[in-house]
């Protein structure tokens, strides 16, 4: 078994985009500029956010974040969307999700100008992708293709299962994995929540994609000996033995399945670290204006 170390290709991708902006701003290039948009106090959120923030210190972008309360009206977001959209110097920009119920979560993606949706959710990109033609690739999928590309996995000709079928991981996963590419030219298999024989479908993977928000679900008899086991989930469950009172758990069993398993990421440290690194290599084009003129 060999292990996918998220912290180890995701600080190696931070190194090679900071070498990149530097090389770019000494050419006279803009230094890359990222805001974020952050709604109301939870928790998850407001770490994935700081640690967005902290890595774009970290590579040499300029970075703004800006907080609402969770009452502001759907106007009033879209409103501060549209300022973000007409703002010369902000490059790229997210909208970090969930947002409170009483706000469309499609409306304002919707809203944010495809040019600077560097999250890869507004649906001009996410037809882009779907279609192979230049886009943002959204956080996750590009981290978890990155992974798969610097362990030099085989993917052509592979059965990969996705179990989840979200906007933001499972669907524009299946999608880039069967794509006529590296990594892709799978046949994916889509799984969710209605599926039938379950078990039987994650036995037959040989690139199993888990996204479905249910800690320590996938054991080892769902997985084929050999198989590579992406896992997605980042899930807080309370643990007293912790400073913070949670640890994080996976969506795979981790110590029941890496023994059956060619390749798998760790949880933490392996997709969850990746996906800012999508992120970043996004504003980054944004900057360098490489997707939209
Ligand atoms: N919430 C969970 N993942 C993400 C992400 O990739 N982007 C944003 N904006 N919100 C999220």
């Amino acid at each position: 078994m060999q292990l996918l170390d998220g912290k180890a290709i995701s600080s190696q991708i931070k190194s090679e985009i900071k070498a990149e902006v530097e090389q770019w701003v000494a050419g006279g290039g803009k230094k890359p500029h990222l805001a974020a948009i952050l709604v109301g106090q939870d928790g998850a959120s407001e770490t994935y956010v700081a640690s967005k923030i902290r890595s774009c210190e970290e590579i040499g972008f300029t970075s703004t974040l800006l907080r609402f309360e969770a009452d502001i009206t759907e106007a009033q977001l879209l409103e501060a969307v549209e300022s973000l959209n007409n703002d010369p110097d902000v490059d790229g920009f997210i909208v970090q999700l969930p947002l409170p119920k009483h706000i469309s979560e499609n409306t304002v993606m919707e809203a944010v100008n495809p040019a600077k949706d560097v999250d890869g959710f507004h649906p001009i990109n996410v037809g882009r992708m779907c279609k192979g033609l230049p886009a943002y690739i959204s956080a996750t999928p590009f981290g978890i293709l990155e992974m798969l590309i610097r362990a030099g996995i085989e993917t052509s000709g592979k059965h990969c299962v996705v179990i989840g079928r979200s906007q933001i991981v499972g669907l524009p996963m299946s999608i880039l994995m069967q794509r006529n590419t590296f990594p892709g030219n799978c046949t994916v298999t889509i799984t969710h929540s209605k599926t039938q024989n379950l078990k039987e479908i994650c036995q037959s993977a040989d690139i199993l994609i888990v996204a479905l928000g249910r800690p320590e679900f996938v054991k080892a008899d769902y997985v084929k000996e050999g198989a590579v086991v992406v896992d997605v989930g980042i899930t807080r469950v309370a643990d007293a033995t912790k400073k913070s009172g949670f640890s994080i758990k996976g969506d795979v069993d981790f110590n029941d399945v890496a023994p059956k398993a060619s390749f798998i990421t760790p949880v933490p440290g392996g997709v969850g670290l990746m996906t800012i690194c999508g992120l970043l290599t996004n504003t980054f084009k944004a900057a360098k204006k490489e997707i939209y003129k």
